[in-house]
């Protein structure tokens, strides 16, 4: 009876241990040296790996604001050297000095053919004159998929 008590509070303590670690994923900053807006700290994925039978995921992203957004947005694209699919798009708003944490709940999965990645961004419409909201800042990364997973292309 003792025995089947502890089990689970181990595997309980095991799975709180190891899956930060295994879900965080290697980014990179879109415009490859970073932005004056702040910086990103963390991308973690989940499911990671991402398996055969899953179709969405979630992306969380923690990061530090330096500069404010009034109103803004984050939106998820998926990025082929021909396709980008908009896959998710959120109000966003921050003040400066703060960190942040990006929740980016049922996001499809979208394999594209070639090399692709999945970028988040940050956009900020508050910008004077002009009608394009600009990117205060945006990272990319590969989507981690196991192997039985990969398509092949026709
Ligand atoms: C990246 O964006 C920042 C502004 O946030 C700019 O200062 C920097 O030059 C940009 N880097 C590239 C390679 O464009
Ligand atoms: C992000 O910015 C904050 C505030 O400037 C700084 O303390 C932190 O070290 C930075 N982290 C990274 C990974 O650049
Ligand atoms: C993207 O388009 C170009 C020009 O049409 C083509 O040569 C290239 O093969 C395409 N890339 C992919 C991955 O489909």
């Amino acid at each position: 009876m003792a025995i089947s008590h502890v089990q689970p509070l181990l595997l309980l303590i095991g799975s709180l241990f190891f899956l930060p670690a295994l879900r965080a994923v290697s980014f990179e900053y879109c415009n490859a040296s970073g932005y004056d807006f702040g910086n990103v700290t963390d991308v973690e994925i989940s499911p990671n790996p991402i398996g055969p039978n899953d179709f969405e995921l979630s992306i969380t992203v923690l990061g530090f604001a330096s500069k404010s957004i009034d109103s803004g947005s984050v939106e998820v694209h998926a990025r082929s050297e021909n396709i980008t699919d908009l896959l998710r798009r959120d109000a966003f708003a921050i003040e400066a000095g703060t960190s942040f944490v990006l929740p980016l709940p049922e996001v499809p999965l979208d394999i594209l053919e070639g090399d692709f990645k999945y970028v988040v961004s940050v956009l900020d419409k508050d910008v004077g004159d002009s009608k394009e909201p600009i990117v205060r800042i945006c990272v990319d990364f590969d989507l981690p998929i196991s192997a039985p997973t990969l398509v092949v292309s026709a």
